[in-house]
């Protein structure tokens, strides 16, 4: 092992002992890793001095910014404190109970009708995921409806990488030979009117129509087998899909009328991100479970949290005594590492009014990028919300026909970002660039990254012209495409 290591870089360490998340490990092999090394603000340096704007707030998690010595010095304390604690049995930490208070209080005093009553910590968004599927199941099982256990998911949906979630999340890319267990999900076409609404549809019809996809879906599996709808307020990774107009307020009194509870995932909308404090406000919507994470510490340590209503809490409760412990938690779920860190991140952003700050900047951002790139044939739609926005690039504007996704449209305008010292994020699922910058952002940041944008938009311009030319007969995607859950399409190998 030694010599192994002896005289090696780095990166080459690395590309020997790490296997990296969401990577191709050829592409690793041929490039190498980016080191980063410091961070500050908005800005980040790698180990060979290069520095990057960060206009995706890490993986739109870094809310408040890097380089917060007061998230240190809490972090510190509590570590020499009490370093650990959990909440199995009747156990918990100052700070976990605390932020439990806050959240429910947080949350009922600014989403109008909201009902929640308890929280359960976990590590991770998609391990918040599974734990509100879980109780979803355990809710219908209490109150003796067993077949009731589908989860409705959209296309285009991101809801993480563990095995349940991996099926909730609705991006073939992510489905590729994993084998999720998709027989649990029913799928729904993606909302996004600029893709996928046909010629002449107005956006109004084209929200009918997914309404109607909606009634079709529970007439044809069956009220009874369907337990949850699981939705972000914004799909982020899918494409940043702002819902098109009139849709939640459509969809939510099906999912009354036919007992079928309402996730929603705020890993990516809450905290401030839609320019209100949760998505929930923004959009109107009354959950039976949140989803929280990203934000909830701005990403200075792992922590996620499943907000659990009054009706499915009454129901575990009532039952409790009957039906013994609910066998479910995580060593680290309410580590007070973490839960301390949240208190605090919480707190500065409250103190700044970096939601206040996001309502401001990020619309400005967005009306700077729509005004720099219209005159781009290959720029489709610049669309957002709050400090969220993505770039759809389409090979032919007037028709709004897509690039040949094997081109990799975007990720060749992300490569020329980053060259431009911008982080951006080429998106999975269709030719989408995203930002989503710290809530801290100024006019001034803003500025720069639309200037950074332009320069690498301008870099790849004769690629994307050569591309186009590529993609002449390309057809628009179609709403639900395959999802390659085995080796079904894969190169199997000898
Ligand atoms: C909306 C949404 N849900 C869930 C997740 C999964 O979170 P994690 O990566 O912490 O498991 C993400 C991550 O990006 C997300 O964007």
């Amino acid at each position: 092992m030694t010599d192994q290591i002896q005289n090696k870089s780095l990166k080459e360490i690395d590309q020997l002992f790490h296997m990296h998340g969401n990577t191709s490990i050829s592409m690793l092999n041929a490039t190498g890793p980016t080191i980063m090394d410091s961070a500050q603000g908005m800005r980040i340096t790698d180990t060979d001095g290069n520095e990057y704007l960060d206009s995706i707030a890490g993986l739109w998690c870094m809310t408040l910014g890097y380089g917060r010595n007061e998230i240190g010095d809490v972090a510190k304390e509590i570590i020499g404190k009490l370093g650990f604690g959990h909440t199995f049995g009747n156990s918990t930490c100052e700070s976990t109970t605390l932020l439990a208070q806050k959240l429910v209080t947080m949350f009922n005093s600014t989403v109008p009708g909201a009902s929640i009553s308890k929280v359960f910590f976990g590590n991770s968004g998609s391990d918040a995921n599974d734990t509100n599927v879980k109780l979803m199941r355990l809710y219908n099982n209490l109150r003796g409806k067993p077949s009731k256990k589908k989860v409705i998911s959209r296309t285009g949906a991101y809801h993480g990488l563990t095995t349940l979630a991996t099926a909730l999340t609705g991006i073939p890319a992510y489905h590729k030979a994993f084998d999720a267990p998709v027989e649990q999900v029913v799928r729904l076409s993606t909302p996004s009117y600029y893709r996928f609404h046909s010629d002449g549809e107005t956006e109004a019809q084209f929200t009918d129509r997914l309404i109607s996809e909606l009634k079709d879906a529970i007439a044809r599996e069956g009220a009874d087998n369907i337990g949850a709808f699981i939705a972000e307020p914004v799909m982020g990774t899918g494409g940043m899909f702002v819902p098109p107009v009139g849709y939640f307020e459509k969809v939510q009194p099906i999912l009354e009328e036919n007992d079928i509870l309402l996730i929603v995932d705020e890993v990516v909308t809450g905290f401030g991100r839609t320019g209100k404090m949760f998505g929930c406000e923004t959009f109107g919507l009354k959950p039976d479970f949140v989803t929280l994470a990203k934000g909830l510490t701005s990403a200075y340590a792992p922590l996620s949290a499943s907000l659990i209503s009054s009706r499915v809490w009454d129901v575990l409760q009532n039952a409790s005594e009957e039906y013994g412990p609910i066998m479910h938690g995580f060593t680290y779920g309410g580590h007070p590492l973490s839960t301390t860190i949240a208190l605090k991140a919480i707190e500065i952003l409250e103190r700044e009014s970096l939601v206040d700050n996001a309502a401001e900047v990020g619309p400005y951002l967005i009306r700077k990028m729509q005004e720099a790139t219209a005159d781009c044939p290959y720029v489709g739609e610049v669309r957002g919300i709050g400090a969220m926005l993505g770039v759809e690039y389409v090979a032919d504007k007037a028709t709004r026909r897509p690039f040949d996704p094997k081109l990799g449209a975007h990720k060749l305008v992300a490569a020329e970002c980053a060259k431009a010292g911008l982080i951006s994020r080429a998106l999975p699922y269709i030719e989408v660039t995203n930002m989503a910058p710290p809530l801290i952002i100024t006019k001034q940041d803003a500025d720069e990254c639309v200037e950074l944008y332009i320069r690498a938009l301008n870099a790849a311009m004769p690629k994307l012209a050569e591309m186009a030319r590529q993609s002449e007969t390309q057809a628009m995607s179609e709403a639900s495409p395959a999802f390659p859950n085995s080796l079904n399409g894969c190169r199997t190998l000898a």
